[in-house]
């Protein structure tokens, strides 16, 4: 049997944005190598139904399953409020981790005030499983949620850095301001990609929790706990041990992907998802 160390984490996102979470698993494990998965072909998720979304999530954790990976992390926000049962069930042995728990939690140790925002899709704003994972830490803190549908759109058109994307910004979070938040929660994939311009327009008083960061860290404590960090070098020369599937438009992934991540990626493949 191979060493299960040295087997890859299976990462999945409905489409591009789970990057940001395969991004901070190459930054502070360097030495693990990931097979990602990106539903290009079914994105967005935020605005489906729990019942499609488990569905979808069962596919990809059965496609996972055929790259033999040690360990699963939900990257999308949405799959992690809507399917996490679903997942654990088709993952059977191999662990799984979401997004939502670790973000939670650190957005519990850092308030002060006792009032947390999340910002999410309508999906994941209306599950209030951000909520229920505050209330079972904090019980006595306060959350308000907002659903920024325009967000994941902005993103992927690439309109970072642009005026109208201040002016949406602040419509959505006019209202989650009013609340004397002290800390913000981007409880979706893309949001991190927004952080420097949330950053601006809200101010230095807020801390903003990136979910993606937080469940890099706790991966890397659930590895340990299980006895399935590798340790195995890179030799030099040696490719970068990461491998990108998606369900459609490979190319356009490929591009986004080579602009987030700290290496070079050439190529993605296409996995006939609705097969499996
Ligand atoms: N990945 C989703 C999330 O984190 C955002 C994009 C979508 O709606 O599918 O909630």
């Amino acid at each position: 049997m191979k060493d299960r160390k040295s087997l890859p984490i299976g990462v999945f996102d409905s489409g591009l944005g789970g990057l940001t979470v395969a991004r901070e698993i190459m930054r502070n494990l360097p030495l693990e190598k990931i097979v990602y998965f990106g539903d290009t072909a079914r994105v967005p998720y935020g605005s489906k139904s729990a019942q499609t979304i488990r569905r979808y999530a069962r596919q990809i954790v059965r496609f996972l399953k055929t790259q033999e990976i040690k360990a699963i992390v939900v990257a999308c926000n949405t799959a992690t409020a809507l399917a996490m049962d679903a997942i654990r069930e088709e993952a059977g042995e191999i662990p799984v981790i979401g997004v939502i728990e670790p973000g939670a939690k650190v957005a519990c140790a850092s308030t002060e005030n006792g009032r947390i925002g999340v910002i999410a899709t309508r999906a994941t704003i209306g599950s209030h499983v951000y909520n229920d994972a505050i209330a079972a830490i904090r019980p006595e803190v306060s959350v308000i949620g907002k659903a920024c549908p325009l967000f994941v759109p902005l993103v992927e058109e690439g309109w970072i850095h642009d005026k109208i994307t201040d002016e949406i910004i602040m419509r959505y979070l006019d209202e989650v301001l009013e609340y004397k938040i002290d800390t913000l929660i981007l409880g979706c994939t893309h949001y991190p990609l927004l952080r420097s311009e949330i950053r601006r327009l809200v101010g230095d008083s807020i801390r903003l929790v990136n979910p993606a960061y937080e469940t890099a860290i706790e991966l890397k404590g659930m590895l340990m706990d299980e006895g399935l960090e590798n340790d195995r070098q890179r030799e030099a020369g040696e490719p970068y041990p990461y491998r990108f599937f998606v369900s459609d438009e490979a190319e356009r992934f490929a591009g986004f992907a080579d602009s987030v991540l700290p290496v070079d990626v050439k190529t993605a493949r296409i996995v006939p998802i609705e097969e499996y």
